[in-house]
């Protein structure tokens, strides 16, 4: 009896998180660490070289990013900073919504919090799985975000593949397209597990930019508690005051 509940309560916990995954190519566990400081610096360099241009971070600062980091203002305007910003200004860039739909047919969206929407997983295998596609009007295609509108922005660094699929034909007459593998078509400036590290490093950042709206609740939380104590002790005084010659 204890057996067959615990198989169907595992059973159950199987399938939403089959569900949740809601069908995406997830070949490998990201394996991030938000706690690794150096992974966070350098996932915070390759953002800025490679991601800035078209997604923004609306909701970070570089200076917030920098002490969080561990970066002083001028190792991060030195290396990480490329524009003219300013140390205490918005991750922000210049494409406008219109232009970005225009030039790639979708806007590029702000990554802030991408990382709580998404999952680190599918960041990490979204950032992995791209290959050409001649169809395609970017002319690459996604196997975790199929028919995304994003480049492969990467590719330099990880080479140039094609994905391989094979079509089967069940008892039934119906076609099905199972992806097979990779076979690179020109290498890139990094090994394959170089590209999985520097990828890695980059999602591990995401996930970072994302926790801070909840560190900014929480340096709240003191003042509020202050706000009731002093409350308390006015409400206390005026009682007091009132109740003086009541007896
Ligand atoms: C040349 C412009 C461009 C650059 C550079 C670029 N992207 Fe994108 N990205 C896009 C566009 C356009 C989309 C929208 C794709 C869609 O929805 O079809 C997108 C979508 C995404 C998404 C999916 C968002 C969602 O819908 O959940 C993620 C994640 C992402 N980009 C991450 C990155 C990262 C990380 C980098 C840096 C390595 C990067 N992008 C660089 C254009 C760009």
């Amino acid at each position: 009896m204890m057996k067959k509940l615990i198989l169907t309560v595992l059973c159950l916990m199987l399938a939403s998180v089959a569900s949740a995954a809601g069908g995406a190519y997830i070949g490998e566990p990201a394996n991030t660490n938000i706690k690794s400081q150096s992974s966070l610096q350098k996932g915070a360099k390759t953002y800025m070289n490679y991601c800035l241009g078209c997604h923004s971070m609306e909701f970070q600062r570089y200076n917030r990013v920098a002490e969080d980091l561990g970066l002083t203002e001028d190792e991060m305007m030195s290396s990480l900073v490329l524009t003219d910003a300013k140390f205490a200004d918005k991750m922000t860039h210049t494409m406008t919504k219109e232009q970005g739909e225009q030039w790639f047919g979708k806007a590029p969206p702000d990554l802030t919090v991408i990382a709580k929407a998404r999952g680190v997983d599918w960041l990490y295998n979204f950032l992995i799985n791209f290959y050409v596609d001649p169809s395609r009007p970017s002319g690459w295609n996604n196997l975790t975000f199929p028919n995304a509108s994003m480049p492969h922005v990467l590719w330099e660094l990880q080479g140039i593949r094609e994905a391989k699929f094979e079509t089967h034909t069940d008892e039934a007459g119906e076609k099905h397209t199972e992806f097979v593998g990779f076979e690179t078509i020109e290498a890139g400036q990094l090994s394959e597990q170089a590209y999985k590290d520097l990828v890695r490093d980059l999602v591990n950042f995401l996930d970072y930019s994302a926790e801070p709206a909840q560190l900014i609740r929480m340096s709240y939380a003191p003042w509020v508690l202050l706000f009731v104590a002093l409350f308390t002790f006015l409400a206390y005084l005026l009682k007091v005051n009132y109740f003086r010659d009541v007896h």
